[in-house]
């Protein structure tokens, strides 16, 4: 397996860059898996020098790397870390850019690999890949070339397409690394383990053992400074489109015929395909939208969505989805999946809850009452691991059932962190493993879906705002689960 590469980071100056990217790189030269012939050049807009960037992503590394700052590990990164400015648009810059390449390579024995990462506003990609390509920066015969493509991916089935297209056409589906950052969350990759290694799951994880899923992704955060992508984006685009089927689908999937990239894949988009088609009237019906008004959280007033930075005084775009999926397939005929997710909500996770069916009423006749359902809980975020709740007696001479846990807490261990989602994620670029990374077909059925619930809203005005920040959601949301006797789960 060839590591030795030279990483061009389009966007070197964004936030993204110094909040996730250089402190990935930084992780995986501490773990000494950052390849020994590497280089990093941050293309950024800005003039300044690579001294001068330095500074600046110390202090990022400082403040989001998971291991501490050691100043021996930084020297080595920071060596092979340059600075170069390059506007985008800018189509005579790139022959001169290509011979600043060409001798970093060459210093540093990179053996011509490329990682195009593309941390960069979307209008972006298709005018740098175009550049890059036309101006012969990738190289096609004796080394790899890869992009690595930032979300989102596209606005719609249409736009997801053309981009799609326009990538492949120059760097082929194989060298195209559309990240969902999800995918490189340790629990998630879990959950396969979960399902396929054990004997006491697999059994039951289908429609004669399963009352219904809950996927839910919630934070107390608002939009930030980031009002302006939120805005052409909302909660549907930017959270349930990928990362939340990109869930569903690694929960649901049948098991792969071999661990490969492929057989994985091809198994994600067969539940794509069997996710039930959504017409207007199911729309109405299963699917709520929200946004937030003012309110508490975490104890301080913070304001409504309407009132955040760059957002529109009457916007109608919504930070909170809640949704109820229908898979079509043998295995889950009849079982719903809840998806929800909401921005100034009053809690922070992502976790995925299987509900079990009752048990038949046998213990009823000798005076028990029934208390809770089973439940396996797998945490995502903040902690990462596995909760499973089941039925006991209380100790004692009466008849009663008690609900317990058993909980299994991966990352509650002091010293323990679990690698970061782009570090992980960086590593596989390098390795060229894109089992973690979404294919084309992937992105096309789950824009078919979410595309079907964008046309449907369309057609009809918003009641917004019609929750409350640092509550629970709309009041439309309990109602979705509570139609058909169920409620949300929160195990936090
Ligand atoms: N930030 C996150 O947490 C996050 C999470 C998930 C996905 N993403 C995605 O990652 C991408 C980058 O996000 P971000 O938050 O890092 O954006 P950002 O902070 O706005 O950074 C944008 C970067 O692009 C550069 N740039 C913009 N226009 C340019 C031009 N014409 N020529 C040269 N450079 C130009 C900027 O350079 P200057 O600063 O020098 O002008 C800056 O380095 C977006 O697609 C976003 O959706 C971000």
């Amino acid at each position: 397996m060839e590591l030795s590469n030279l990483m061009v980071i389009f966007g070197g100056t964004g936030d993204l860059t110094y909040r996730k990217l250089i402190p990935a790189l930084y992780n995986l030269q501490h773990e000494g898996l950052l390849p020994e012939n590497f280089v990093l050049v941050s293309v950024g807009r800005r003039d300044k020098t690579t001294e001068e960037y330095l500074v600046g992503i110390e202090e990022g590394i400082r403040g989001n790397a998971r291991f501490p700052f050691e100043e021996e590990q930084w020297n080595r990164l920071k060596a092979r870390i340059h600075y170069y400015r390059l506007p985008f648009e800018d189509d005579e810059a790139y022959p001169e850019f290509d011979n600043y390449l060409c001798t970093l390579e060459h210093k540093y024995a990179t053996r011509g690999n490329r990682m195009f990462y593309l941390a960069v506003a979307p209008e972006y990609f298709s005018v740098i890949v175009d550049k890059l390509q036309k101006n012969g920066l990738v190289r096609e015969v004796g080394a790899w070339s890869r992009v690595v493509i930032e979300k989102p991916f596209g606005k719609d089935f249409a736009s997801a397409k053309e981009l799609s297209r326009h990538i492949t056409h120059v760097f082929g589906e194989e060298n195209t690394y559309r990240i969902d950052h999800y995918l490189g969350k340790e629990m998630l990759q879990n959950i396969m383990v979960i399902r396929f290694a054990n004997a006491f799951f697999e059994p039951v994880w289908n429609n004669k053992h399963i009352d219904h899923i809950q996927i839910s992704s919630t934070e107390t955060l608002g939009v930030g400074d980031r009002g302006g992508y939120y805005e052409n984006s909302g909660a549907l685009k930017d959270m349930v489109q990928n990362h939340l089927l990109q869930l569903l689908a690694v929960t649901t999937m049948e098991p792969p015929i071999r661990l490969d990239t492929e057989s994985i894949r091809d198994e994600k988009v067969k539940v794509f395909k069997g996710l039930k088609e959504l017409d207007e009237d199911l729309v109405v019906h299963n699917v709520v939208r929200g946004q937030y008004v003012r309110g508490i959280v975490d104890g301080q007033e913070v304001p409504g969505y309407r009132e955040e930075d760059r957002v529109a005084d009457g916007s109608d775009t919504e930070t909170f989805v809640a949704l109820k999926v229908e898979i079509q397939n043998f295995r889950w005929s009849g079982v719903p999946i809840y998806i929800r997710t909401g921005k100034r909500m009053h809690h922070k996770s992502i976790e995925v809850s299987v509900q079990f069916k009752e048990m038949a009423d046998l213990l009823y006749m000798k005076g028990y009452q029934s208390t809770a359902p089973n439940m396996l809980v797998i945490r995502i975020q903040p902690y990462e691991g596995v909760s499973l709740q089941f039925n006991a007696k209380k100790p004692g001479t009466t008849n009663e059932m008690v609900p317990v846990k058993m909980d299994f807490c991966q990352n509650c261990e002091i010293g323990y962190s679990s690698p970061e989602a782009y570090e992980r994620l960086l590593f596989d670029v390098m390795k060229g493993d894109s089992t973690l990374f979404t294919r084309w077909d992937e992105v096309e059925y789950s824009w078919r879906y979410v595309d079907r619930i964008t046309q449907a809203w369309a057609k009809n005005k918003p009641a917004f705002p019609n929750y409350q920040a640092g509550s629970e959601g709309p009041r439309e949301a309990m109602d979705l689960l509570a139609r058909d006797g169920r409620k949300w789960w929160t195990s936090n």
